[in-house]
């Protein structure tokens, strides 16, 4: 049987950054490549993104970029699956009935709920953020998914999703397929220079689409140590050593390791060879970019919906059936 992997991008930004490319791009390209027989739902979350963004231009815009980011870091748009659920009725209807069949305490509990209510308050916090692992539930069990990969935070609501799944099945007849998540266990970090996670929060990304001046500027702020020039120095304990390590070779890895080991390496060297590996890594994602249209995003979206709209609402007339709502 074919297996279906799913999942959602929410675009609450308009960009992504280094940090999301090596740590969900990457590995999720590398899972379908290495699933060739596998069916790859990767559908927008902008009916999510409207929880904590209410500005319509933004999720628009958003959400084109974001999927040609995809596009331009690889993605196969012709191979996975990309939609909106926003034009797929079946991901609210189902919700609806999830809803009428989850008790308060179930959301109560969730990680995120929490999270939100300790960082901001309950005035500013919206009902969709409570019920949100709700609708991403209905966004899984809709397609009989049975992977999806999600990072650490939001295993907790693939949990939530499994759960349902298993306790509506018991109770109107096997209905839904039980979906397992696959979460990245290796340690996700790009350190930045100040020793913190890369994020727009931190001001210390660089975005995929930042030019040669950005990325020059963000590599040289770079701390390091005043050890001099000839003095050997422990790549390890070298924050532009850790910077480059993700773009090298095994073996571009030992010779760059062996410098600094050796001495004579100064940091501006370090630096620069930084910035070549990441404008590397940037310029052919940019240049794709650049060739993608919004109206070539737009209809394959569309595209996509026609495939997957059938089996959405297939699976929401067989639960409205079931709970009594059809006559
Ligand atoms: N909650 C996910 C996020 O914050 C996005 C998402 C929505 C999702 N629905 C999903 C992911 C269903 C996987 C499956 O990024």
């Amino acid at each position: 049987m074919t297996k279906r992997i799913l999942t959602g991008v929410k675009p609450t930004d308009s960009q992504l950054h280094l940090w999301n490319l090596f740590w969900a791009i990457k590995p999720f390209l590398k899972m379908s490549e290495e699933n060739p027989d596998a069916e790859i739902f990767m559908f927008l979350a902008n009916m999510h993104a409207l929880t904590a963004l209410h500005d319509w231009n933004a999720i628009r815009n958003n959400s084109i970029n974001i999927v040609k980011l995809y596009a331009a870091c690889g993605a196969d748009l012709n191979r996975f699956y990309i939609y909106n659920p926003a034009d797929i009725p079946a991901h609210a209807q189902l919700n609806r009935v999830f809803s009428c069949l989850t008790i308060m305490w179930t959301m109560e509990r969730m990680h995120s709920y929490k999270e939100a209510l300790a960082k901001w308050n309950a005035w500013t916090i919206s009902v969709w953020t409570f019920n949100y692992p709700i609708l991403m539930a209905a966004d899984i069990l809709l397609y009989d998914a049975d992977y999806v990969p999600v990072g650490k935070d939001q295993k907790q609501h693939v949990e939530y999703a499994r759960d349902f799944a298993e306790k509506f099945n018991r109770e109107y007849g096997e209905t839904f397929k039980i979906p397992e998540p696959l979460i990245d266990s290796r340690v996700a970090t790009i350190i930045w220079s100040d020793w913190r996670k890369m994020s727009k929060s931190y001001n210390n990304y660089i975005w995929l689409l930042d030019d040669e001046k950005s990325v020059l500027k963000r590599v040289k702020q770079i701390p390091t140590s005043t050890q001099t020039v000839e003095e050997p120095k422990n790549p390890d304990e070298c924050n532009v050593y850790n910077l480059c390590k993700l773009f090298l070779t095994p073996e571009e890895d030992e010779a760059l390791r062996a410098r600094y080991t050796k001495g004579w390496l100064s940091f501006k060297e370090a630096k620069d060879y930084l910035f070549e590996k990441i404008m590397e890594t940037l310029t052919p994602i940019q240049k794709k970019y650049a060739e993608i249209s919004d109206e070539e995003i737009i209809k394959l979206l569309r595209k996509w919906k026609e495939s997957v709209s059938p089996i959405a609402e297939k699976k929401v007339e067989d639960v409205y059936k079931k709970v009594g709502f059809i006559l």
